[in-house]
């Protein structure tokens, strides 16, 4: 029998204000095993806040890993007892983010020269998951212009201590000083020969890989030396990206031809899904289709059909009926309402 692949052998990588509960759905009609993860959700929101805003998903999104952002224990641990009392199947602390809010929360990347803390709050959320659940960390080589491959190895070495045994990198550096969390994520040269060696180094832990993945052959190249790939902005951007994912990398059924007839197909089930979560909840759609944008990338009309979603003079319609007027501009003509004296241009902000 061949063994089932690793959960973690190919996943979407969680983004603040994209993977909300939406977008997860929406992914998860493009690739069914494909691991998806949350935003990050900080222990402050959830000892804080309202739970289940944070934590509430759809049962279609499994496998789902909730990625925390938090740095102390007895906070993680409250968070983890949460992520298991909801389902989650993973809980992931976030070592990575660079922004100046989280650094001011002392988590994040800044995580990283701390490994006897992250090592700390791993053991806590083990104290309450045992083995019900895995905790993994995410997180990159290191922080500012610190070139030593020891640092990360380290980190690695210290926080398996308490258990972790799957750590996703990030394959670059974060540079907390001057930069923004956008440039961070493209300024830092990339140094994938790391990740690899970091995978020789600890044979036993799974090792994914992360920054800078946009194509399928990528992300092959990756799995010959690595147990996983996660992938962030192209999965985003390109959705389309993901419809061969589950026969190509995780060995199941054939990949569907993505032609209109697929983009139509996705888009009839996310306008059904949309209409659930307006009778339930009264969520707006747009709140929603601002995660589709990028269905019909590269195709004919896409920017048309994107500039209606966007446009926020349809925010009153039905959504049935903008979809409408998204395909017939799509199609060339121009249903869009006219501009109402005073409005504003409509926007595009992909
Ligand atoms: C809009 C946005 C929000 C992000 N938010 C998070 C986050 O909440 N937690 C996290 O660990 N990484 C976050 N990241 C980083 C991604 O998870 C990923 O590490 C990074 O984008 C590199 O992968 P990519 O090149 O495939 O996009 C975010 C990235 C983007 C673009």
């Amino acid at each position: 029998m061949v063994p089932a692949p690793n959960p973690w052998r190919l996943s979407v990588a969680p983004m603040m204000d994209w993977t909300d509960r939406h977008c997860r759905f929406f992914h998860r009609l493009i690739t069914r095993r494909t691991r998806l993860y949350t935003e990050m959700v900080t222990t402050g929101a959830l000892l804080h806040g309202d739970v289940p805003r944070h934590l509430d998903y759809s049962a279609e999104e499994h496998p789902l890993a909730l990625q925390l952002g938090g740095s102390e224990p007895a906070d993680l641990a409250v968070a983890a007892r949460l992520a298991r009392q909801w389902g989650y199947d993973e809980v992931n602390l976030n070592c990575g983010c660079p922004s100046e809010r989280v650094q001011r929360g002392a988590f994040g990347a800044c995580l990283m020269a701390e490994p006897a803390l992250v090592r700390d709050g791993v053991a806590a959320m083990r104290d309450v998951l045992g083995d019900d659940l895995p905790v993994t960390v995410k997180h990159r080589f290191g922080i500012d212009r610190l070139e030593r491959d020891d640092f990360v190895r380290d980190f690695i070495g210290t926080v398996a201590e308490a258990g972790c045994r799957v750590f996703i990198v990030h394959a670059r550096n974060a540079w907390l000083q001057g930069l923004s969390p956008k440039e961070n994520r493209e300024l830092p040269p990339l140094r994938y020969e790391l990740v690899h060696r970091l995978k020789a180094e600890f044979p036993q832990f799974t090792i994914a890989l992360n920054g800078g993945i946009t194509t399928d052959e990528q992300i092959a190249e990756q799995l010959q030396a690595v147990d996983g790939v996660m992938v962030g902005r192209e999965a985003y951007h390109h959705p389309a990206l993901m419809a061969g994912w589950d026969a190509r990398f995780w060995g199941e059924g054939t990949a569907p031809v993505v032609d209109d007839d697929w983009r139509l197909g996705l888009e009839q089930q996310m306008l059904a899904y949309i209409e659930r979560q307006q009778a339930a909840h009264g969520t707006p759609w747009s709140h929603i289709t601002r995660h589709l944008l990028g269905l019909w990338n590269g195709q004919p009309g896409a920017r048309r059909w994107r500039q209606v979603w966007s446009d926020h003079r349809q925010k009153a319609l039905p959504v049935r009926e903008v979809a409408a007027a998204a395909h017939a501009a799509r199609a060339g003509a121009t249903t869009a309402p006219a501009p109402a004296p005073g409005d504003p241009a409509c926007t595009d902000p992909t």
